[in-house]
């Protein structure tokens, strides 16, 4: 067990518990105070039912198999205000309302802070000038915007109609994917970054998640493909 530090004393040596929870998997690392991580990543598959109980005690047990850290950031995948789950479309209804910052920190003994994981996502890659656009591609589609590094909170482009009455993610979602094939995916994806482009005018759109390994096609040079850690990478700047 690490030694409690106070408050404004915190020093070089301080460790944060990055999680990033996703609807197939839960993937957990440990970094150092400037970000980088002092542990191999390891991941579970998303308990089913996918219920808050299920995660957290899926959580302790990666948090065990991680050793020592000062503090938690956590990756969620839907809306999360003040540390508080409002939706969880990939997991379970009983996120609505549900207090996961408390929770946790009961749980592990330790502060933690959650954000959506398009968001943590974002923190990991973007390079915090103009305006700059994430999505993420994995079981949900995650979107979060940042301008001069200043993220807007709370963009749910995933459930905003996009082609045919269907959504975003209906579209790129990863049952899309295996029910449509990586070619018609892809064509979609394209239409996609489009459609995003005329919308938004960004400077910079980073694609992430764990399907954006499946990207086939050329996008344009202001399209940068993130690694997938950046999930867990952009924990780090919840407690800055
Ligand atoms: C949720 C988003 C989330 C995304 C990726 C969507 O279904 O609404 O909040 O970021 O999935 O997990």
């Amino acid at each position: 067990m690490r030694s409690t530090k106070r408050a404004g004393q915190e020093s070089d040596s301080v460790r944060t518990l990055a999680i990033d929870i996703g609807g197939s998997g839960i993937k957990a690392i440990v970094l150092d105070a400037s970000g980088k991580p002092v542990t191999t990543r390891s991941r579970v598959d998303t308990p089913r039912p996918a219920t808050p109980d299920a995660v957290l005690d899926a959580i302790a047990g990666l948090a065990k198999a991680q050793g020592e850290y000062d503090r938690i950031s956590v990756g969620f995948p839907g809306v999360v205000r003040n540390g508080v789950t409002e939706t969880a479309p990939n997991l379970d209804t009983e996120w609505q309302g549900y207090h996961l910052a408390d929770r946790l920190s009961i749980t592990l003994g330790r502060p933690a802070r959650v954000a959506n994981d398009a968001d943590v996502q974002g923190f990991g890659a973007i390079a915090g000038h103009g305006v700059e656009l994430v999505i993420t591609l994995g079981t949900g589609f995650g979107s979060a915007l940042f301008v001069d590094g200043r993220l807007v909170p709370n963009l749910e482009l995933a459930h905003h109609p996009f082609r045919k009455g269907k959504t975003y993610e209906d579209h790129l979602g990863n049952p899309a994917l295996k029910k449509a094939g990586k070619k018609q995916w892809n064509k979609r994806l394209v239409k996609a970054v489009l459609t995003l482009e005329m919308l938004f005018n960004y400077d910079r759109l980073y694609i992430g998640g764990g399907n954006a390994k499946y990207i086939a096609r050329e996008l344009s040079p202001n399209v940068t493909i993130v690694p997938n850690l950046a999930g867990l990478l952009g924990g780090i700047a919840l407690w800055r």
